[in-house]
């Protein structure tokens, strides 16, 4: 394990400065790197002194050191978790043979995609969400942004150092790239489709947080379980910070919630819109799309990649070490129901083709665990509205569900029931355009938009009325 070394140009525990030819081509990346941050990243709060911690180690506590930054000066740094000694690989073909430290060259082609794909989601996110600080509800809100936007920017920097570090002349094209992809741009689009939508209101971003963010944490923990140890290793550095950007997607919605049963009670009709809240059932429509279009980025619930990656050892599945089956699963099978002339029907499939699949369920239950969080919030305000995750199969756009409709339950309808209630299950442009009504930005310490209630405690057990973005 190399030593932390923070004085360099770029902080890292990978002993960057031994290895020179690698040390300058990342050293030529940054500038790079911090042109696309100026570009890309959160417009108009540059100059600004924001509280954000930054990891200076990856012992406990040592990523969570706080103080007044400004964003460009960020210390963006490449930090790997604890090299675990005679580590094994935990599955597929391989299954207890010694984890790689360099790429193993049969599988080079697959290993890149999976690091350019993860790759390209850290700097979509900081595109998608670069306008939001003009709605902030609050500084406390607008800091948490921010401190995603930066980390999701550091973990760029991590699959970039893997990039650099072990594919050669390829790995630095595909750094490169990185750099000029940008969200949602006609010509070079980032890789995923859900990184190429708009996240244009607090809700979204919220939504964003949980959903999306989260989707990231599963595939980072399924990368944490990588043969190939640089990679797990990077990964499990990573999950430590996207563990706040859940926090703040999870308590984002769980404090719209709460101000909607709030003003939903105070409201002579009962609709908090009637008093500038977002109505339960619009928040409905939000939690319906957000959820839906995050189960996509798993992939085909059917899928010879996602078998490929397993067999090779090169991904896991969530806490597959902690799994108490053979790991290898040759002979395992799962069924999941698949559409046939318009019914679905029970379809038995080998386990290693349905990963995919094992991957959204385990998602979809950490993310139900939110949901009925949200409604002890709901039932602690005295409502007795509910909050549903929709079925999996609902409103998708890829996989084995994307061709024919489901309502909210997963039963397959018809063309006209979709047209019919889509807009009572999906957000509309009118929902979308009240959003953006109700939401103005709040930059006095202390003070909360009206939509949503105040956080619980402050970041770093700082004061409700703490000044955490200090503007120039
Ligand atoms: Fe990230
Ligand atoms: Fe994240």
């Amino acid at each position: 394990m190399a030593a932390i070394d923070l004085e360099s140009r770029i902080p890292n525990n990978v002993d960057l400065s031994s290895d020179k030819r690698l040390q300058r081509a990342l050293e030529k990346w940054q500038p790079d790197y911090l042109s696309w941050w100026q570009e890309m990243g959160p417009v108009g709060h540059q100059a600004d002194d924001v509280y954000l911690r930054t990891a200076i180690s990856v012992e406990a506590g040592g990523w969570a050191n706080f103080g007044y930054v400004k964003m460009p000066d960020y210390r963006w740094g490449i930090f790997l978790s604890k090299q675990e000694e005679d580590r094994r690989i935990a599955m597929g073909d391989h299954k207890g043979r010694p984890v790689w430290q360099e790429v193993p060259g049969e599988h080079r082609a697959t290993l890149r995609r999976l690091i350019v794909t993860q790759g390209d989601t850290e700097p979509a996110s900081v595109e998608q969400q670069r306008h939001l600080a003009d709605t902030a509800p609050s500084l406390y809100d607008m800091r948490n942004l921010f401190q995603v936007n930066v980390e999701e920017g550091r973990h760029l920097w991590q699959m970039v150092y893997l990039l650099h570090a072990f594919f050669g002349r390829e790995g630095r094209e595909e750094a490169e790239a990185m750099l000029e992809r940008r969200s949602g741009d006609a010509d070079k689009p980032r890789i995923l489709d859900a990184f190429n939508q708009k996240c244009e209101d607090w809700l979204s971003f919220f939504c964003f947080t949980m959903f999306t963010d989260r989707d990231g944490k599963f595939q980072l923990a399924a990368l944490a379980e990588s043969g190939f140890d640089p990679l797990a290793r990077s990964c499990r550095f990573m999950l430590t910070e996207e563990a706040h950007h859940l926090f703040v997607g999870d308590t984002g919605v769980d404090r719209v919630v709460r101000r909607s049963a709030q003003l939903t009670k105070e409201s002579k009709n009962g609709l908090a819109s009637e008093l500038g809240g977002v109505d339960l059932e619009v928040l409905q429509k939000y939690v319906n799309y957000w959820f839906s279009y995050c189960l996509d980025l798993f992939g085909s619930e059917v899928s010879s990649n996602a078998s490929e990656a397993f067999a090779a050892g090169l991904k896991g599945r969530f806490q597959e070490e902690k799994r108490t089956d053979d790991h290898v699963l040759l002979d395992a099978f799962k069924t999941i129901p698949v559409m046939e002339d318009g019914k679905l029907v029970d379809k038995t499939f080998p386990m290693r083709q349905v990963l995919n699949e094992v991957l959204r369920e385990d998602y979809r239950d950490d993310c139900a665990k939110s949901v009925a969080r949200w409604n002890k919030t709901l039932a602690s305000e005295g409502l007795d509205f509910q909050l549903k995750l929709p079925s999996t199969r609902f409103h998708r756009r890829q996989g084995l569900y994307a061709g024919a409709h489901f309502d909210p339950e997963g039963n397959p309808v018809d063309d006209a029931v979709w047209e019919a209630k889509r807009d009572t299950w999906l957000p509309t442009a009118e929902n979308d355009a009240f959003l953006r009504r109700i939401m103005g930005q709040v930059l006095e310490p202390g003070k909360m938009a009206n939509w949503i209630a105040p956080p619980r405690r402050g970041i770093d057990d700082k004061a409700e009325d703490f000044e955490y973005v200090r503007f120039h």
